[in-house]
């Protein structure tokens, strides 16, 4: 049996991927997310450099650790060979009872959970990178109100920092997760955002 048979036949199924239809599996507290495999081209290359999704998400998590935000703490990165679906998998702590930002608005404080929220991209944008698929279902909130970065996925480059900040901010908002935030919300998350991001990514 290969190791992605053995991990896909132990862990629980927890979320599937709507888009590729990969897998998220719970396995003694650690979450575990495959990534489909490409060619078979592709896969040797990415497997050859540490490139596979699974590194990415590894490397952006280890990122996000180094300027002192929350992500679950990386475990292992697993890569399999040429007969799955899988080319690797991404192995990380699953967090009890966290619940997905645009849910714990319903019953939290909101204007804390959104000035931390907007605090915490502005940090990120600081340091040289962004959050690319950022939205509401990919930000934990734990049971002190904290937040936890799942699926990153970072862009380390400024030329496409500034090209793509504010249009990920607004596909979260009308996209991903629209009516979560009211317009004065988004008002004041795009203030907060403001105050804190470097001149060069201030929205005028
Ligand atoms: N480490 C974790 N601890 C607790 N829950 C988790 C963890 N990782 C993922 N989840 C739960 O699984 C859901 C899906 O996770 P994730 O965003 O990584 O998958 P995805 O395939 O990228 O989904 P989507 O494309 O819908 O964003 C999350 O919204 C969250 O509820
Ligand atoms: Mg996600």
């Amino acid at each position: 049996m290969t190791d992605e048979q053995e991990l896909l036949g132990k862990g629980k199924l927890i979320h599937t991927n709507e888009r590729n239809g990969a897998p998220l599996l719970l396995l003694d507290g650690v979450a575990v997310k495959f990534f489909p495999r490409r060619s078979p081209l592709v896969h040797l290359m990415r497997v050859a450099c540490k490139g596979t999704k699974a590194h990415k998400q590894w490397n952006a998590a280890s990122a996000l650790r180094k300027i002192g935000l929350q992500t679950p703490e990386p475990v292992e990165v697993k890569v399999f060979g040429f007969q799955g679906d899988y080319e690797a998998a991404y192995l990380y702590r699953f967090l009890e009872n966290a619940k997905p930002l645009h849910q714990a608005l319903l019953d939290g404080d909101r204007p804390l959970l959104l000035s931390t929220l907007a605090e915490e991209l502005a940090l990120m944008a600081q340091s040289g990178f962004l959050f690319v698929d950022f939205h509401l279902g990919n930000v934990l909130v734990d049971e002190l109100g904290k937040l936890w970065w799942i699926d990153p996925e970072m862009t380390f480059s400024a030329a496409e920092i500034r090209k793509k900040f504010w249009s990920r901010m607004e596909r979260m908002h009308h996209k991903c997760d629209p009516g979560v935030l009211s317009d004065d919300e988004w008002s004041f998350f795009v203030r907060m955002l403001n105050e804190k991001l470097p001149e060069d990514l201030k929205r005028i």
